[in-house]
C-alpha cells in the first residue's frame, strides 16, 4: 500500500482493496486521513454493504436529515443530479455539518454514475489555509468563535438556498428540521481532533458570523479568510472515474462539487461519519 500526497490537498492511496483492510492497512489509512485531510482510492469495487462496512470502521454513521436516502440503505445519502436538473448538491465551497454542535467527522463518497465529462470535486486543505495565514491574522483569529447555521440552506423560507433552486425539491427535504436548528458556535481555529494540527474552521456555506464582531467587521474578516483559503495552491481538483472513492475530513478540508455537466446524470453515494465537539 502506498500513500502519495497530491498537489494542493489530500493524498491518493494505491495498492489496497478497502473491502479487506488488514489491521496494519487500516491504521495506515487512518493515519493518512489524519495527515492529509482527504484521501482518494481508485478502482474499488464496493457494494452498498461494503461501503457501509468501510465507513463503520471509522465511527458511527450519521443518518442525513436533509438528503434523499438510498431506498434500501438509509445510511447512504444520495448526491444526485438528473439530466434535466440544473442545480447540483454541494455546488459551492463548504464543509458538511458545521451547523451541528458535534460536526460530522467526514464522509465517504462513492461514484455510482458519472457524466462523460465534468463533475469533478475540488478539495481545499484547511491545514494549509491556516498555516499560510500571516502572523497578524493568526493572532487576530486565535481566540475567536464563529456562528454556524443551516437554516438559510436547508430551511423552508422561499429564499433559502435549496428552496430558491426549485428543482432540488425531490433531493433535499425535511426543511422543518432545519427551521428549528439552533445556531452553534465553534472556534475559528481548531486543534484537529485526530492530528492535533491547527485548521481554519469557517466556511462560506454555513458560517454566518464571527461572534462579538459587528456585521460589517464579521463580513470583512470572513471574506478575507475565504479569499485566502480558496487559493488553488491549497486545493486539489479530483477527477472521478468508475471505482473512485473519496474520504474527506470535514474538520480539515472544504469541498465543492462542480456543476458543469448539464444534460447528464451524476449519482454519488455518500456516507457521513459522526464527529465530536471541536476545541
Ligand atoms: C457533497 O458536497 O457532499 C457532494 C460532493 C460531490 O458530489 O462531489
Amino acid at each position: 500500500m502506498q500513500v502519495t500526497p497530491l498537489q494542493g490537498a489530500g493524498a491518493e492511496i494505491t495498492g489496497v482493496d478497502i473491502r479487506h483492510l488488514t489491521p496494519g492497512e487500516f491504521a495506515a489509512v487512518r493515519q493518512a486521513y489524519a495527515d492529509h485531510g482527504v484521501i482518494f482510492f481508485r478502482d474499488q469495487s464496493l457494494s452498498e454493504d461494503d461501503h457501509i462496512a468501510f465507513a463503520r470502521r471509522f465511527g458511527p454513521i450519521n443518518i442525513n436529515r436533509f438528503f434523499q436516502a438510498h431506498e434500501r440503505f438509509p445510511e447512504i445519502a444520495l448526491v444526485l443530479k438528473e439530466k434535466e436538473q440544473k442545480t447540483n448538491i454541494g455546488g459551492g465551497w463548504h464543509t458538511d455539518h458545521s451547523y451541528d454542535a458535534e460536526p460530522a467527522m467526514g464522509s465517504v463518497l462513492v461514484a455510482r454514475q458519472l457524466p462523460d465529462a465534468g463533475g469533478d470535486t475540488w478539495f481545499a486543505s484547511m491545514y494549509a489555509a491556516y498555516d499560510t495565514l500571516d502572523a497578524s491574522t493568526k493572532a487576530e483569529i486565535a481566540d475567536l468563535q464563529a456562528v454556524h447555521s443551516a437554516r438559510h440552506i436547508f430551511g423552508s423560507a422561499p429564499d433559502n438556498h435549496y428552496k430558491a433552486n426549485r428543482d432540488t425539491d425531490s433531493r433535499i427535504g425535511n426543511a422543518a428540521a432545519a427551521d428549528v436548528l439552533e445556531d452553534v458556535t465553534h472556534p475559528v481555529v481548531i486543534a484537529h481532533p485526530l492530528s492535533g494540527k491547527k485548521a481554519l474552521y469557517v466556511n462560506p456555506a454555513f458560517t454566518t458570523r464571527i461572534e462579538g464582531y459587528t456585521d460589517q467587521a464579521s463580513h470583512e474578516l470572513l471574506a478575507r479568510l475565504y479569499a485566502h483559503a480558496m487559493n488553488p495552491a491549497h486545493a486539489h481538483r479530483f477527477k472521478w472515474q468508475p471505482g473512485s472513492v473519496a474520504f474527506w475530513d470535514n474538520r480539515a478540508t472544504w469541498h465543492w462539487a462542480m456543476n458543469d455537466y448539464h444534460g447528464e446524470r451524476r449519482l454519488m453515494h455518500r456516507i457521513t461519519i459522526e464527529g465530536c465537539a471541536l476545541n
